[in-house]
C-alpha cells in the first residue's frame, strides 16, 4: 500500500517518533511530507524512510496555537495544499499525524478522492485545546475514513468533543523492547554526571508548562538533599519563558546543587538506565506518554501524574505509582517511599518491564495498524 505521511514539524516530539515506527514497514512505498525542515528530517532518513519538505516556508504554528491560525495564514498554506494535492494522486491513502496536518491532509483527500486516515495524538480536552479549535479539529476529523487515538483517553474527547464512534479506534504507540534492554551501568553513568552515590530521579519530556517540571522541582525542595533529578529535553514549540521559569525556580528553592538541565538528547535509554526512579509530571492530562513506557522497558521505576493515557500504562503498586497532577508533596511522598522501599521498587519495575514488552510490543502494534489500514482500503474500493 502507497502511503503518504503527513506531519507537520520538524522537531521530534512523541507523535513524530510514534510515526518513524509507523512508516517503518512502508519504507518501499510511502512518502513522509513534513511542513518544516528539522532534526525530525534528519532521522527518518537514518531510517531509510523516504521524506520530503513539502513547505517553502514552515508554516507559523506552534503545536498548541490555534488552527484557525493555521488556516487564516492561506497564503502561506496555499502553495503547500497544491503540493499535496499534486503528490497524493500518486498514492493510495493520506495519514495526517498532527492536526494541521489533518487540515491539509483533509482538503487533499477531497481533491484527490484519496481515503483519509488521522492518527489523533492529542486530548481534544479544553486543558489543551480552544472550543474553537477542538471543533475545527472533529469536524475535519469526521471526514476522515478512521482516527487511530493513541490512547482510550484521547478516544473519550474526540467523543465527548463530537466525533464519530464508528471512525474511531485505539492503537497505543509500540515500541521495539530490545532497544530498552541493553546493559548500561548505572554507576558509571551516575559518575559521568558527576551524582555518585545520589538518588536519582529522571524526568524526560520537552520543557513546557503542561509538562509540569516546576512541579518536580518543587518536589525536590521536600526531599533530602541527596535526592537529585536530571531534565532531560529542550523547550521544543518555542516555550522559552518557562525554561527561564525553570531556572529562576531553581535559584529560589537552592537546588543548583540538586538538579541539572540536559537539553535534548538522543541517548536517553543510557540515562534512564542511570535513574532510580523517573517521573512523569503533566499538569494537563497526557494523551499517551511515550516516557512513561520507556522507563518500564529500561526496567525503571515510575511515578506518574494521575490523569489520561498516563492512568491506562501505570497501575499504582503493581506497575509504578500515580499521584494527583500538580501535587508536589504526594509526588516527594512517592519519591520517598520508592527510595525506602529498593526491594519493592525493583519488583514493580520488573513486573512492569514484563507486561509493557508484551502489551506495547511494536510488532503487536504495527499489526494492528496494518489492519485498520487494509480495511480503510478495502472499503474505498468497494
Ligand atoms: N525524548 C528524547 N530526548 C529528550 C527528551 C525526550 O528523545 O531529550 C523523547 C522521549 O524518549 C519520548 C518522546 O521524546 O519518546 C516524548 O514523547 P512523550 O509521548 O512522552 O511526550 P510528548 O512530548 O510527545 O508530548
Ligand atoms: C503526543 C502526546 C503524547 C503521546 C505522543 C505519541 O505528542 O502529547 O502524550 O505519547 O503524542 O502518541
Amino acid at each position: 500500500m502507497k502511503i503518504l505521511f503527513l506531519d507537520q514539524s520538524g522537531k521530534p516530539g512523541g507523535a513524530e517518533l510514534c510515526l518513524i515506527d509507523i512508516a517503518k514497514p512502508y519504507q518501499d512505498s510511502c512518502l513522509v511530507g513534513l511542513f518544516a525542515d528539522g532534526p525530525f528530517k534528519d532521522l527518518l532518513e537514518q531510517q531509510y524512510i523516504p521524506v520530503q519538505v513539502l513547505a517553502a516556508q514552515p508554516i507559523q504554528v506552534r503545536k498548541e496555537s490555534s488552527l484557525v491560525q493555521g488556516l487564516s495564514s492561506l497564503g502561506q498554506i496555499g502553495p503547500l495544499i497544491a503540493r499535496v494535492v499534486q503528490i497524493a494522486r500518486e498514492y493510495d491513502l493520506i495519514y495526517a499525524n498532527t492536526q494541521k496536518a489533518l487540515v491539509v491532509g483533509a482538503l487533499a483527500s477531497f481533491f484527490t478522492r484519496r481515503p483519509l486516515v488521522y492518527h489523533l495524538h492529542d486530548i481534544l480536552c479544553d486543558q489543551h485545546f480552544s472550543g474553537t479549535n477542538r471543533r475545527l479539529a472533529v469536524t475535519l476529523a469526521n471526514r476522515a475514513s478512521l482516527v487511530i487515538a493513541n490512547s482510550k483517553a484521547s478516544q473519550a474527547a474526540f467523543l465527548e468533543a463530537g466525533g464519530r464512534s464508528d471512525i474511531v479506534d485505539v492503537v497505543y504507540n509500540g515500541f521495539e523492547p530490545a532497544v530498552y534492554q541493553h546493559q548500561f551501568d548505572p554507576i558509571k553513568i551516575k559518575q559521568q554526571l558527576g551524582l555518585d552515590g545520589q538518588f536519582l530521579v529522571g524526568h524526560f519530556s520537552r520543557l513546557s508548562p503542561w509538562k509540569g517540571q516546576h512541579i518536580l522541582l518543587e518536589a525536590l525542595a521536600h526531599c533530602p538533599k541527596d535526592v537529585t533529578a536530571i531534565l532531560v529535553g529542550d523547550a521544543l514549540f518555542g516555550e522559552q519563558d518557562y525554561v527561564q521559569q525553570l531556572h529562576e525556580q531553581v535559584a529560589l528553592l537552592g537546588l543548583e546543587e540538586q538538579v541539572q538541565f540536559l537539553g535534548f538528547r538522543s541517548d536517553v535509554v543510557s540515562l534512564m538506565a542511570a535513574c532510580d526512579l523517573v517521573a512523569h509530571t503533566s499538569t494537563a492530562a497526557e494523551p499517551f506518554g511515550r516516557v512513561i513506557v520507556e522507563a518500564m522497558l529500561c526496567g525503571r521505576p515510575v511515578v506518574a501524574a494521575q490523569a489520561g493515557g498516563a492512568v491506562e500504562l501505570v497501575e499504582t503498586g503493581k506497575t509504578g505509582w500515580l499521584v494527583p497532577p500538580g501535587d508536589a508533596l504526594q509526588l516527594a511522598a512517592a519519591i520517598a517511599n520508592c527510595r525506602q522501599q529498593p526491594e519493592l521498587t525493583k519488583s514493580i519495575a520488573h513486573q512492569a518491564q514484563i507486561e509493557a514488552s508484551q502489551r506495547f510490543h511494536l510488532s503487536t502494534i504495527n499489526q494492528q495498524i496494518a489492519q485498520l489500514l487494509s480495511r480503510v482500503r478495502l472499503q474505498h474500493q468497494s
